[in-house]
């Protein structure tokens, strides 16, 4: 459903709000014929047509190898009307002559419709074909240097690399054709506005600021969990695994939003700046910890939402006895004066009892003096930002029951985003807009993506030494994952626990 939207919001705005008109161009989807394109890109692009935040002039043209009907195309989603018209498909691949037909198709269409060479080359295709892309689009004339008359930019989907070694590769044969200010590398996370709130909350709010370190903060739990298993990605995911998939991108980046300082404006080299200082402060995890600081897991048959769910191993695609992590779960310290001797405990899952991501932040106990009448602790503060599904900010507290005697109750004030927001728009929507107008704010920069390569190398490149045979499947299909996972959390007095996530499932 394309959403109604408020007159006065229609011209873009940059990450903190400053308005912006965007430059006529074209959009050009390579997988144009691929399934993010269908299910993710063009539907938002419609909304951003019928939000009239899009150029006044622009076309785009979707490229892919098969022969394709626009309609077929355009039939996920909503389209305004017009939207069509905006729209091409080219068939061609991605050999020098097809490139020259692209080219030639460019020249026509801007030619057509006054549009001047501004182009917005998107990479959804499989990752194999990213290098050999750019350096056609570079070699046959649609890539302008960086500080010419009309700018050329270049979109790249996740995975970007798969190992520290191959995401280096990867930006050196990027970094031939296009210049690193050109790249726009996505992680989608960055897109939503729950994940960009946590920087606005931190730094706009004069409360929270002083206390955010470890004097006051007692550890803090980033978790994504997912309903979904493996699904029609086999292929894929099996060559991945969760770590790969979720926590060197998604989960990083949030993690570094929370962790990181103020950065010292709001330009995006200052913020991705801020990142990358966080990056470089990780403690390299210990592969000998015992008990261990990094858990996988892998899902065994069980029951998800009430039906039957395959393991891991049987789903389609899987290799048979494949050592894939469908769970993971770290302990991380960033060895700087903000965070000393904060535990962060990470845990993404597939086939997780739940979805949701959020992230919560313990404060440290009082003292137990004044409230502590039943031999009882007062509960520690916690603020917890709910990411997805719903979007909320809760602040959990303890009051005092009414009535004569000082009996206490835990309560939580809570925020819901759909309370007082439109909060329909998709992280695309966003990402794409601000390509467009080139923001590169919510994108990764090359040493983020580096670093956070770097970090999660050893583990990852230990854990191929130390594949998984009977010890896999360790958890249920709709659980919360492998009983191993509980003993990365330090032990404290009363003990900590995972969160229990699912308590907030309902507030919104
Ligand atoms: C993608 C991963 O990047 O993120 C998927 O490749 C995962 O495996 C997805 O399911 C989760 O995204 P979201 O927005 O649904 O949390």
């Amino acid at each position: 459903m394309v959403s109604r939207v408020n007159e006065k919001s229609r011209k873009p705005s940059n990450f903190f709000g400053a308005k912006r008109d965007p430059d006529d161009c074209l959009l050009i989807i390579f997988g144009g014929s691929g399934d993010l394109a269908k299910r993710k890109l063009f539907p938002a692009l419609g909304n951003l047509m019928f939000k009239k935040m899009l150029p006044e002039k622009f076309r785009i043209l979707a490229v892919g190898r098969k022969p394709m009907e626009v309609d077929t195309l355009l039939s996920m989603g909503k389209y305004p009307e017009g939207f069509k018209d905006h729209f091409e498909y080219v068939q061609t691949d991605y050999s020098p002559e097809g490139i020259a037909k692209l080219k030639s198709v460019c020249d026509q269409v801007c030619k057509d419709h006054g549009i001047p060479q501004n182009y917005l080359h998107y990479l959804a295709v499989p990752p194999e074909g990213y290098a050999d892309l750019a350096k056609a689009l570079r070699d046959g004339g649609l890539v302008h240097r960086a500080r010419a008359k009309f700018w050329s930019r270049l979109v790249v989907e996740k995975p970007y690399g798969h190992d520290l070694d191959s995401a280096i590769e990867l930006d050196e044969n990027l970094l031939s054709s296009f210049a690193e200010k050109q790249i726009y590398r996505i992680d989608h996370y960055l897109g939503k506005d729950s994940v960009q709130n946590l920087m606005v909350f931190r730094f706009a709010n004069s409360v929270f600021e002083p206390i955010w370190n470890h004097h006051y903060i007692d550890h803090v739990q980033i978790n994504s969990s997912e309903v979904l298993g493996v699904e029609e990605r086999a292929d894929y995911f099996d060559k991945s695994g969760v770590l790969r998939d979720m926590v060197q991108n998604h989960l990083m980046q949030i993690f570094c939003l929370v962790t990181m300082e103020p950065p010292v404006n709001l330009a995006a080299e200052a913020i991705r700046d801020e990142k990358v200082k966080v990056l470089r402060a990780l403690r390299p995890i210990d592969l000998e910890a015992s008990p261990p600081v990094a858990v996988r897991g892998q899902y065994g048959a069980g029951e998800v939402k009430g039906n039957p769910a395959a393991a891991y191993r049987n789903e389609k695609g899987v290799a048979p006895g494949s050592s894939t992590e469908t769970f993971v779960a770290l302990r991380l310290n960033i060895d700087n004066t903000r965070w000393a001797g904060v535990p962060f405990y990470l845990r993404s899952g597939k086939r997780m009892v739940r979805k949701g991501t959020e992230v919560v932040v313990t404060f440290k106990r009082l003292p137990n003096i004044l409230f502590n009448t039943r031999g009882q602790h007062v509960q520690s503060n916690r603020i917890v930002f709910k990411i997805q599904p719903q979007e909320a900010i809760l602040l959990e507290l303890t009051t005092k029951n009414p009535g004569q005697s000082f009996e206490l109750s835990d309560t939580s004030m809570n925020f819901c985003y759909s309370d007082h927001f439109d909060t329909s728009s998709d992280a695309y929507e966003r990402l794409l807009l601000d390509a467009v107008l080139g923001d590169p704010t919510l994108f990764v920069r090359s040493d983020e993506t580096e670093l956070s390569w770097s970090f999660i190398d050893p583990l990852l490149k230990h854990w191929m030494e130390h594949p998984k045979g009977k010890e896999f499947p360790n958890y249920r299909a709709g659980s919360d994952g492998p009983q191993e996972a509980v003993d990365i959390i330090l032990p404290t007095d009363p003990p900590t626990h995972w969160t229990d996530f699912s308590k907030w499932d309902n507030v919104c």
